[in-house]
């Protein structure tokens, strides 16, 4: 009798066994496909057959005012992407991106902006300086039919900027369909410098996006089930441009590199290992070029390079697996994915160019000591210090021309961007270290990565208003919508914030 109970507790054990085993073989199959699957390379795999795309310079004109005018009509389209059918799209005065703006320095700019779609979107002006009622975030939505023309006096120095939508909680989408543009600033000190400087030409706009198509050729939305940082595509646009070459005729090109991406990084830099001169990044010019191989860009991030040619040579910007921090599960944030991005094709002669100048433009550092507070946020979650975004909620109040310390940690699985409206600012350290090279010019985002805490300070001058808040968020625009957001007014001295008005976000 013993003998056959535990026979039939053998046979229980086997079987249960078999169960585990067989779950530990799913899994760990599983677990390989994900973890090689995942890999996105196309190095060496991209046939570079498609002139690259340059974004028109938008029309302007003058008005009674003295104002320059600009129009911008979001719309619906179609566009073949080389996927075997025409790519549902949207973009600005044309089917996918918008034209290039372009403003000098004391302009006044405004800028109709017409809502040719048939739901509710806004435009904002990523990097821009400018009261908070023309920013162009999700309380400036306009509705389907509707224009809205914000205007405001560009007073801030030289750089590459660049405009997007940002519906509240739909940002991806208008993002990844394809609202999106550059939006250039020029200046005095910054035009005498003897740099590459004609659009289209030697002066070139990158603008750098990675899409997923279904098998309609149509943009796959799917996120990825691993690593919760949105849309990973595993195709390249570049302009709008797959598989781009560009044909160039001087011995020194300057490329504007934008990430316009969802929620991908890359690390630039090329395929024969030349370096470059990084001149700018997101606010303006360096005060000296920084030679390099390599520049990471986060979502949102630009770089402005130099590179030299050489007559009749072909070299590939190509993007390097970045570093997206030290979390072991960078893999599902694109951090071990590379891609080739654009073939550079040197005329057999090429026009001579000038060296890049040893000095580019002064900045004048911000004094820590001269700042009124330091704050502390900590994303996670998707929240920042644990609040989700809320429309009605104003985080708190800075006050007019006073500079402020912000800490920036990080603390869950994937990479975020910080990026903060109205104001350029500086990085003061980084993880209580000097800020490597390319973080020591003006920046409005930056990647935070894990234990590694980011200081920057920024000077919140001239505009007030305590009811309309500019936003502070992620910029991988998933992490945005589902609420890694906040919101700050700036007042004016002894003046207590206010409520944003309730229909703000309607329009
Ligand atoms: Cu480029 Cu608040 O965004
Ligand atoms: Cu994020």
């Amino acid at each position: 009798m013993a003998g056959e109970g535990s026979r039939r507790w053998k046979r229980v054990l086997v079987g249960v066994l078999s169960v585990v085993l067989l779950l530990c073989g799913a899994g760990v199959a599983l677990g390989t496909w994900a973890w090689t699957g995942t890999v996105v390379d196309t190095t060496g795999k991209v046939d570079f057959v498609n002139r690259l795309a340059v974004p028109p310079l938008a029309e302007s004109r003058i008005d009674a005012q003295g104002r320059r005018v600009f129009d911008l009509r979001a719309q619906t389209g179609e566009r073949d992407l080389g996927q075997g059918g025409r790519t549902r799209t949207w973009g600005y005065n044309g089917d996918y991106l918008g034209p290039t703006l372009r403003a000098k320095r004391g302009e006044e700019v405004l800028v109709n902006v017409v809502n040719g779609l048939d739901r509710p979107t806004s435009v904002h002006w990523h990097g821009m300086h400018l009261p908070a009622v023309m920013d162009g975030g999700p309380h400036q939505m306009v509705r389907p039919g509707a224009t809205w023309s914000p205007h405001w006096t560009v007073n801030q120095p030289a750089a590459t900027l660049w405009y997007h939508p940002h519906p509240h909680g739909e940002t991806e989408e208008h993002v990844y369909r394809g609202l999106a543009g550059m939006f250039i600033l020029d200046d005095e000190p910054a035009s005498a410098l003897a740099l590459p400087r004609r659009y289209g030409v030697d002066d070139i706009p990158v603008i750098v996006q990675d899409r997923g198509f279904d098998s309609n050729g149509q943009f796959d939305d799917g996120h990825s089930l691993l690593g919760g940082v949105g849309i990973l595509g595993d195709t390249l646009l570049v302009n709008g441009t797959v598989g781009p070459y560009l044909d160039v005729t001087t011995e020194r090109i300057r490329l504007r590199l934008l990430n316009g991406s969802n929620a991908r990084s890359y690390d630039f830099g090329f395929a024969d290992g030349r370096g470059f001169a990084l001149i700018g990044t997101d606010g303006g010019l360096l005060a000296s070029p920084h030679q390099t191989g390599r520049i990471r860009l986060s979502p949102g991030e630009r770089a402005e390079i130099v590179v030299t040619m050489r007559p009749a040579e072909r070299v590939v910007l190509r993007s390097f697996p970045p570093n997206v921090g030290d979390d072991l599960f960078g893999r599902f944030s694109g951090g071990d994915d590379s891609f080739d991005v654009l073939e550079l094709r040197a005329a057999g002669s090429l026009a001579p160019a000038p060296e890049v100048p040893s000095r580019l433009v002064p900045i004048d550092r911000l004094d820590p000591a001269t700042a009124a507070t330091t704050r502390r946020f900590q994303l996670s979650d998707r929240k920042i210090n644990g609040k989700a975004m809320d429309p009605e909620r104003i985080d708190f109040a800075v006050t007019r021309d006073t500079t402020e310390i912000w800490e920036i940690t990080k603390q869950d699985g994937t990479p975020h961007s910080l990026h903060v409206h109205d104001v350029q600012f500086q990085v003061l350290s980084v993880d209580g270290r000097e800020p490597p090279p390319e973080l020591r010019g003006w920046k409005d985002t930056v990647l935070v990565t894990l234990n590694r805490p980011i200081q920057i300070i920024a000077r919140f001058a001239d505009y007030a208003d305590p009811n309309i808040p500019y936003m502070f968020h992620c910029h991988l625009l998933y992490h945005e919508d589902q609420g890694m957001m906040g919101q700050f007014v700036v007042v004016n001295p002894g003046q207590s914030p206010g409520r944003p008005p309730s229909h703000g976000h309607h329009g």
